[in-house]
């Protein structure tokens, strides 16, 4: 069985691979190929890979390419984890939405939309290459924003494109642990849009537990969720929200610490992962297990300050300990994979398309929710209707996405002018019209934007 990597000198690859190696059974992964664009980071990140397998008998093959074709064809699975325009793109994306006073948050506001305007038609040509070359894959989409991304690419794909986050696997695994249940044997009730959705319930051997947080004030400020939004406003909510909706929610707040943080998220990253990258990558031998410990070492940074700004904003410290190791991200791909693979059932909340789960959505509407998987892909649960202040931000957020797509198609700028506007963190359509020159003069990507 062989897993394709795209975007696979990616940082997060290594958490994937170290999945791999843990799983031994029967038609697991046998081979990894890793495509990227930048041969130093597959460099990079094949040596962090060799320093992981060291002493793992049965550890999977490493195979590295530049050819897109080449990392396709024949391939049974396809990890998507790509980013058009680097972390010099997502730094640059934050520095334009600031610069007019509005977020410019990877995945959410105008940072959102300018990023997803110039991924959307590579994740198409994307799709288009493995349509072509491995009819037969499925495609696990990691690419942010994720929801937008599998919405361009089930365009092609159609069910063979499904798209995951961590995100609302860390929120359940957190209620469950301040609960005192096992997070595996908790099923949650979460809806939405991915980075937009909320945690209504959450079910062990048909019981719903949370209305016992909701009845405790401590317990509810007690885990990051509790702590960045205050039990009080969970309480008035009624559900648990994803932390994403932090910029929603506090958006002054988070738009302000952005403002006055030192660098913003992109801009420490960029230099970040570019130290990584020089060091991991350098064209001279690294004794063994040198590229492994520089990438422990700059995960473990990367993690500790995750949504730093959003916690500084809510006055919270630092993450909490158990926070901090990962294995939602990997684990979520890994069961999945496993899932179709095997045709074991799993429910695992993830991104396809609505099919009728929300009614204010089209049935070809790309939302987050739970799902069953087996061979037959990811089908949507039944689930209860969205409050009427969700079905606001939903609907609204979707239509954005739409004009990215349709901007994305048509190349008319008037398109992605309304889809910076209509967002519902944007608040001038000269506001959105100065943003789309901006991003068009920062980004080469954008460039197909006319009129
Ligand atoms: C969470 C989000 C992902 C995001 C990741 C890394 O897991 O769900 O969508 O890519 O955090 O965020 P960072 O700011 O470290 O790039
Ligand atoms: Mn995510």
């Amino acid at each position: 069985m062989r897993l394709t990597i795209l975007g696979g000198g990616g940082f997060r690859v290594p958490l994937v691979y170290g999945a791999l190696l843990r799983d031994h059974g029967e038609g697991r992964i046998t081979e990894v190929r890793l495509y990227d664009v930048e041969p130093r980071r597959l460099t990079a990140v094949a040596r962090v890979l060799a320093d992981r397998a060291a002493g793992v008998a049965d550890a999977p093959a490493v195979t590295v390419t530049t050819d897109l074709d080449e990392a396709l064809r024949g391939t049974d699975f396809v990890f998507s984890a790509i980013r058009v325009g680097g972390l010099a793109g997502r730094a640059d994306d934050e520095r334009v939405a600031l610069a007019e006073g509005v977020l410019g948050q990877e995945t959410v506001g105008a940072g959102g939309i300018a990023y997803g305007l110039r991924t959307v038609p590579v994740a198409r040509e994307i799709a288009r290459r493995v349509a072509a070359l491995a009819p037969g894959a499925w495609v696990i989409n990691f690419t942010n924003p994720a929801g937008l991304v599998t919405e361009a690419m089930a365009e092609v794909l159609g069910g063979r494109v499904i798209g995951i986050c961590d995100s609302p696997v860390g929120l359940g695994r957190r209620v469950a642990r301040v609960l005192g249940l096992d997070p595996a044997s908790a099923r949650p009730d979460y809806v939405g849009l991915n980075h937009l959705g909320w945690l209504r319930g959450l079910y062990v051997a048909g019981r719903d537990e949370l209305p016992r947080l909701f009845a405790d004030p401590a317990l509810l400020g007690s885990f990051e969720e509790g702590r960045l939004f205050g039990a009080e406003w969970l309480t008035t909510l009624g559900a648990v929200p994803n932390e994403y909706l932090h910029y929603y929610y506090f958006n002054r707040e988070t738009v302000h610490a952005y403002r006055t943080a030192e660098r913003t998220r992109g801009a420490f990253l960029r230099e970040q992962q570019a130290a990584f990258y020089a060091e991991s990558g350098a064209r001279e031998e690294l004794p063994p297990g040198a590229a492994g410990a520089a990438w422990h070492r700059t995960l473990a940074e990367r993690e500790a300050t995750y949504m730093a700004a959003n916690r500084d904003a809510a006055g919270m410290g630092e993450r909490e300990e158990a926070d901090l190791e990962s294995g939602g991200y990997e684990k979520v791909a890994l069961a999945l994979m496993r899932a179709i693979a095997h045709d074991e059932r799993a429910t695992l909340i993830l991104n396809v398309r609505n099919r009728g789960t929300l009614p204010e959505l089209d049935a070809e509407a790309v939302v987050e929710v739970v799902c069953a998987v087996d061979a037959n892909g990811a089908t949507p649960l039944a689930a209860d209707p969205l409050p009427a202040h969700a079905v606001g931000l939903v609907t609204a957020v979707k239509a954005v996405e739409r004009q990215v797509l349709r901007a994305a198609s048509s190349g008319e700028r008037a398109d992605a002018v309304a889809a910076f506007a209509l967002h519902p963190l944007v608040d001038s359509v000269a506001v959105a019209r100065r943003l789309v020159d901006g991003y068009v003069a920062a980004h080469p990507g954008l460039g197909y934007l006319r009129g």
